[in-house]
């Protein structure tokens, strides 16, 4: 079998601990790409002088330029600016402030990258997440199935985390599933979760467990408020998770961003649904039976998204 490929747009935080990631899993060959001179070459050489030790066997490459990612399987674009303090007012700006910023640098990454590897699957990591799935879209004329954005992995795993770190109970035993956009708006869903199949409002208080999903809806936010940048650890396990689905056709049912065509009511929308993961990219939707009240929290997710996506002018 031919040695798979991945392509990593973005030496940034996010960028370079996918390829962290990718590489100690022995997934694929990486190609790290930045437009900052030095930055990628620098960080896939440090991450392949750790081989010897770690163990790991692929080859990295970083590069400025898109020659080097050609005939990609998989293209992670992680490129944009991410949320920083403005040192001159103090204030973060909204994932969707970025929008129109990152609307011109996705768009840029994409072409270039749809040129190299036509055949690829996009995963979609820059935000504001949803809209800059409809840039990919629209710019790389791939089919939807091959454009795929990474928002529910990581939504879902700090929804997770809160739960056994709350009820003291190992993180591998808690399911659940976050739907909606990568934003305030997202829907975590009570109803569906457990742990270890038992309905996690049996085993815990409904504020506390209202608390877990607010905290859950401002998951990112939380570390900016931190850090002062935003998270990379989770989103880029989040990200690693959907690249291994596809490169091992694992068929992993893992809420991403699709683009929508009738399924919840929604057509030619980008929004977080369950979605089977596999070689062909996101290979089937799964409609789930929402109750009214999940609806509505749909609905409004969809309406923030449409209103950033309105920006976009496509
Ligand atoms: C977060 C940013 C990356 O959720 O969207 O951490």
């Amino acid at each position: 079998m031919a040695r798979k490929k991945v392509t990593i747009v973005g030496a940034g935080n996010v960028g370079a601990t996918c390829a962290h990631w990718i590489v100690s899993k022995d997934l694929a060959d990486v190609v790290l790409v930045d437009v900052v001179e030095g930055l990628a070459q620098g960080k896939a050489l440090d991450l392949a002088q750790s081989a010897p030790v770690m163990g790991f066997d692929v080859k990295l490459v970083g590069s400025t330029s898109y020659e080097a990612t050609a005939d990609s399987d998989v293209v992670v674009i992680t490129a944009g600016v991410p949320r920083r303090k403005d040192p001159a007012t103090g204030k973060y700006p909204s994932r969707d402030e970025l929008v129109k910023t990152n609307q011109g640098i996705v768009g840029e990454v994409t072409r270039q990258v749809a040129k190299y590897s036509p055949n690829s699957i996009l995963v979609v990591v820059s935000n504001p997440l949803d809209a800059m799935c409809h840039v990919a879209y629209h710019e790389s004329g791939f089919p939807s199935e091959r454009v795929i954005g990474q928002a529910g992995a990581l939504d879902t795993a700090r929804y997770k985390t809160f739960i056994a770190m709350e009820l003291g109970v190992s993180v591998s035993d808690i399911h659940g599933i976050v739907l909606g956009g990568h934003g305030d708006t997202m829907v975590p869903l009570p109803r569906h979760t457990s742990v270890a199949g038992i309905p996690v409002r049996e085993l815990m208080a409904e504020d506390r467990l209202q608390a877990i999903i607010q905290r859950t809806r401002n998951g990112g936010g939380e570390i900016v408020g931190l850090i002062g940048v935003s998270a990379w650890y989770a989103p880029a396990a989040g990200t690693v998770e959907m690249v291994e689905a596809i490169l091992k056709d694992q068929k992993r049912v893992i809420p991403s961003a699709v683009l929508l065509k009738g399924q919840y009511g929604y057509n030619d929308l980008y929004i977080g649904v369950p979605v089977v993961i596999g070689a062909n990219g996101a290979e089937r939707i799964i409609e789930m039976e929402l109750n009214d009240e999940e609806k509505g929290m749909l609905e409004v997710s969809a309406k923030a998204v449409r209103d950033v996506v309105s920006i976009l002018g496509y």
